[in-house]
């Protein structure tokens, strides 16, 4: 396991940028504090991660496992990059997909219990959207190992740093960023927020708005 992924670290004095230098969903307007890491930063950082999966993976096939809900936008462009450099390079790695999907947050806190579904053909790269204590990631390298896969590397567009962390860190990442909630690019809150582009914080009227 990588102990030193390089990535884009994100200090705590970022505040990110004003809702109007952006294109908000409207119905997301008074929902949100600020626009936290816009998409095309997301994009271009994913774009990065995609060449350094590939010149590690050598020529091993991949099946390429995606945490759901909140990764499937950053799986989807990953795998759009990684398809892309397989069509464009000498080298390609032939890939599979698969799903399982994880819970263990209720509105903005971790309840504690991970429920894992879905998922028949477990092994190597594992795609999540974000990693914080890295309790859930743990709990699932554990459920991989059945499996005896030769090989299982971790990437992940987010990892907070956070003293509750259990000192996880994933293969790959893309930014390291404070111990704040963030919603936005398939990240949510109680399922909102899923249906925006840039990674957001959300406001303390958005967090009411959508309490359970
Ligand atoms: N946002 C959304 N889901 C999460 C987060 C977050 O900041 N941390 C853990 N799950
Ligand atoms: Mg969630």
């Amino acid at each position: 396991m990588a102990t030193d992924s390089p990535c884009i670290v994100i200090g705590d004095e970022e505040r990110g940028y004003d809702l109007d230098l952006f294109c908000i969903p409207k119905h997301y307007a008074s929902d949100l504090e600020r626009v936290y890491i816009p998409h095309g930063l997301i994009l271009d950082r994913t774009e990065r991660l995609a060449r350094d999966i590939m010149r590690d993976m050598g020529g091993h096939h991949i099946v390429a496992l995606c945490v759901l809900k909140g990764g499937y936008k950053f799986f989807a462009d990953l795998l759009d990059y990684i398809k892309a450099l397989n069509r464009n390079s000498d080298r390609s790695i032939p890939m599979t997909v698969d799903f399982i999907r994880l819970k263990s947050y209720c509105n903005d806190q971790s309840t504690g219990e991970i429920k894992v579904i879905g998922g028949d053909d477990l092994s190597t790269l594992t795609g999540k959207d974000i990693i914080d204590t890295g309790k859930t990631m743990k709990t699932l390298l554990q459920l991989l190992k059945q499996y005896n896969p030769k090989m299982v590397k971790v990437v992940s567009l987010l990892v907070k740093r956070t003293e509750r962390s259990v000192g996880y860190r994933p293969d790959f990442i893309g930014f390291e960023v404070p111990d704040i909630f963030v919603v936005g690019y398939a990240l949510d809150y109680n399922e909102y927020f899923r249906d925006l582009n840039h990674i957001c914080v959300i406001s303390e009227k958005g967090k009411e708005k959508y309490k359970e």
